[in-house]
């Protein structure tokens, strides 16, 4: 179990005090002019020492992708944008940071804004963020107060501007090139990359888009040194994390661990355990509800990392799990998730549009055993027909649900079209 010391995240419950002063005596605005004098080639060689891989689902490695910005203006103006939108179903860590540790959130996108050669940077807010949008904004304003933004920010000699802005609500605001989009005011709806953001991103200028925690984890990185933050996890999957807890144990939660460590022991330890006890799992949904399910007898051995996950046809996503006990009924449980792609998708693309009302109705038949056991196989292949045939990965997000159920509980599927057990829906 991670020890209190190398927790980053140390207010993550609000149970201290999250402003500024607050903030300070955690060790946050500590001499960040001295982090922003090492220069950008040396904050991001830290960066890409932590080994710190994208926290917003996708797992991209978090000091590569700055690399990825021209070094030089070419006289356009670069733009760091966080992706605050988090609309994943399950996934709750980065309001935890909003609104109870935004400092980290803030001094982080002074650092990394100024390793891009950024000297604005935007964080796009979820619009039902109402409570979180207010601690940030108060946190914000604080950071103005202090010195800390604005004209030589934090003393480093660096001017730099943070804006937080509000989105409507809408998940898919939360795919990076959508967001964009809607900070523009336009429609959310994704780009066709390439150009990637880097190249043309925000106003067609050079643009990274990173997650929440993927920039509040920065500052103490760059104070503690990217091998302390590698030293936890298993290779290619460093560094500390927050995970969340939902559905069937008996203490749902949001905690910070090491990579890699057992799903089991962290559902006992921080969930408190199943409800009714480790026999009385059914299966878990890894991390978001994009992510493929696992039975219980995979969960009993799974690693809570980015490789273990891959190796076993699922994903870490965001690594906020779903835990489901043997009342569930999972075959409703991927019809429902079915029926919010469906809803979320901006129609843009034909086998998005098509496929998810197409796999939703297949699923609403087969959940009431209204169908026949062939159409499990063409279900299935009309998720691979989806799967990497779309313009963003939402339509990857809307197949892999009924993928894992397909591979994990056919049997069960089968039991309803032999048996009709006329179970309704929502
Ligand atoms: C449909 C969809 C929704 C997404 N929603 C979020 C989100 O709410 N928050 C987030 O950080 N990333 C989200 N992503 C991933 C982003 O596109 C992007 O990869 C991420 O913000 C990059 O940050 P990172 O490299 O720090 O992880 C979403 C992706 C897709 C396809
Ligand atoms: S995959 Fe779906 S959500 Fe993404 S661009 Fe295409 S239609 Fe829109």
């Amino acid at each position: 179990m991670l020890q209190d010391k190398d927790r980053i995240f140390t207010n993550i419950y609000g149970l201290k005090e999250r402003n500024l002063n607050g903030a300070k005596m955690r060790g946050l605005w500590d001499n960040t002019a001295e982090i922003i004098a090492r220069g950008p080639e040396k904050i991001i060689e830290e960066m890409k020492a932590s080994g710190l891989r994208g926290r917003g689902g996708a797992g991209f490695p978090t000091g590569l992708k700055w690399s990825f910005m021209p070094r030089e203006s070419d006289g356009r103006p670069h733009y760091l944008v966080i992706n605050a939108d988090e609309s994943e179903p399950a996934t709750c860590k980065d309001r935890e940071i909003m609104r109870h540790e935004p400092h980290h959130l803030i001094e982080g996108a002074l650092i990394a804004s100024f390793a891009m050669g950024a000297h604005q940077a935007y964080i796009y807010i979820r619009g039902e963020f109402i409570r979180e949008r207010e601690a940030l904004q108060a946190a914000i304003d604080e950071c103005y107060e202090a010195g800390l933004l604005g004209a030589n920010a934090a003393g480093s000699g660096w001017d730099f501007d943070l804006y937080l802005t509000h989105g409507a609500g809408a998940y898919i605001c939360g795919e990076e090139t959508a967001l964009l989009e809607s900070l523009e005011g336009k429609k959310g709806m994704p780009r066709m990359k390439p150009p990637f953001p880097a190249g043309a991103g925000l106003y067609g200028c050079p643009t990274t888009v990173n997650n929440v925690e993927s920039i509040a984890v920065v500052p103490t990185i760059l104070r503690r040194g990217g091998a302390w933050f590698a030293s936890f996890g298993r290779p290619n999957n460093s560094g500390t994390k927050l995970f969340a807890l939902t559905g069937h144990v008996n203490t749902p939660c949001v905690f910070e661990e090491s990579m890699s460590m057992s799903m089991r022991e962290m559902i006992e330890k921080y969930g408190g355990g199943v409800r009714g006890g480790w026999d009385n799992l059914k299966a878990v949904i890894p991390g978001g509800a994009s992510c493929p399910v696992l039975p219980a007898h995979l969960c009993e051995d799974a690693i809570m990392d980015f490789d273990w996950m891959r190796e076993n046809k699922s994903s870490l996503g965001t690594g906020c799990m779903i835990v489901m006990d043997q009342s569930t009924d999972v075959v409703k449980a991927v019809w429902r998730l079915a029926k919010f792609f469906k809803h979320e998708s901006c129609g843009q693309c034909t086998p998005c549009r098509e496929g998810t009302g197409w796999m939703m109705r297949v699923m609403e038949r087969l959940m009431h055993g209204e169908a026949a056991v062939e159409e499990i196989d063409m279900l299935l292949d009309v998720t691979k027909q989806v799967e990497g045939h779309t313009i963003c990965a939402l339509g990857d997000a809307a197949a892999w649900p009924i993928q894992g159920l397909i591979r994990h509980f056919r049997d069960e599927i089968e039991y309803r079209i032999k048996n009709k057990p006329g179970i309704a829906a929502e």
